[in-house]
């Protein structure tokens, strides 16, 4: 469970990236992040995994205050951030061990084979990660990010190159790890994904939260029959001319 309240950062002064956020993202559920590039998404999930200083207000990661117990607030989650191009110097194999040596990962060979195998990166993993294509590279960061098998996922845009096997391989796990009770809580420009597979979805935009729910109640707020395409195209063009 993940819990922001009345979050704020500016990178420089006088604008908000984020702004005054309150949100909750519930165990059991899988919680689509949407906004406009510059939205302030990537702030706010940084923000949550402790990379960057919240400037107002508290980030909770089951229970943990991410700024008074970092360490306790890190155990407990996972995290593929937006950009794959890290450790590019290790090999697969020697970030995974590094990873599982951070985390004190029991029965590492095993689960570092069934998670490479399930991407298809098994055999890549004596290969330098800078010799990985993008989606590889992806795909290693994910493996990463789900070895200590963390109760909470937080994934910015996770499905960015990944080919189609994977991306519904990875959609099916994040089904299955919200169906088994945890939380997931991820980022996407892919509106299709997102109405696909999210219990409730965030919009933000311009730093502020423009809405929270599910895609029924954006119907019931906003206009019925439509996609979340349609729905969000709307909510944050209305949003943009009353600035
Ligand atoms: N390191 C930084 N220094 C200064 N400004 C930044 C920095 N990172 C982000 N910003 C600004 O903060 C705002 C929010 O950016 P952020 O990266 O959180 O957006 P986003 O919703 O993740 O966008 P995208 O969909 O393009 O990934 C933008 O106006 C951006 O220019
Ligand atoms: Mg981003």
């Amino acid at each position: 469970m993940i819990e922001f309240q009345n979050v704020s950062k500016s990178y420089k002064k006088g604008s908000k990236a984020v702004d005054g956020l309150n949100m909750t993202v519930n165990n059991g559920e899988i919680f689509g992040f949407l906004g406009p590039n510059g939205a302030g998404k990537s702030t706010t999930i940084r923000m949550l995994t402790g990379i960057l200083n919240i400037d107002e207000g508290k980030i909770l990661c089951d229970g943990h205050d991410i700024t008074a117990e970092p360490m306790a607030a890190k155990r407990s989650f996972g995290y593929v951030p937006d950009s794959p191009d890290q450790f590019l110097s290790m090999k697969g194999i020697e970030y995974l061990n590094f990873v599982a040596d951070i985390y004190d990962v029991a029965d590492r060979k095993e689960k570092i084979r069934t998670l490479t195998q399930k991407f298809e990166i098994f055999d890549a993993l004596n290969n330098q990660i800078e010799s990985y294509s993008h989606g590889m590279r992806q795909k290693i960061v994910i493996c990463g990010a789900l070895l200590h098998d963390p109760d909470n996922w937080i994934l910015d845009e996770p499905m960015t190159g990944l080919d189609p096997r994977s991306a519904y391989d990875l959609k099916e796990m994040m089904r299955q790890h919200a169906d088994s009770g945890k939380c997931v809580f991820f980022s996407t420009h892919v509106l299709d994904v997102a109405e696909k597979i999210c219990d409730r979805v965030g919009i933000i935009h311009n730093g502020k939260l423009l809405f929270v729910g599910t895609l029924q109640e954006m119907r019931d707020t906003f206009k019925e029959n439509t996609s979340l395409e349609e729905l969000f195209l709307e909510i944050t063009e209305d949003a943009q001319t009353n600035i």
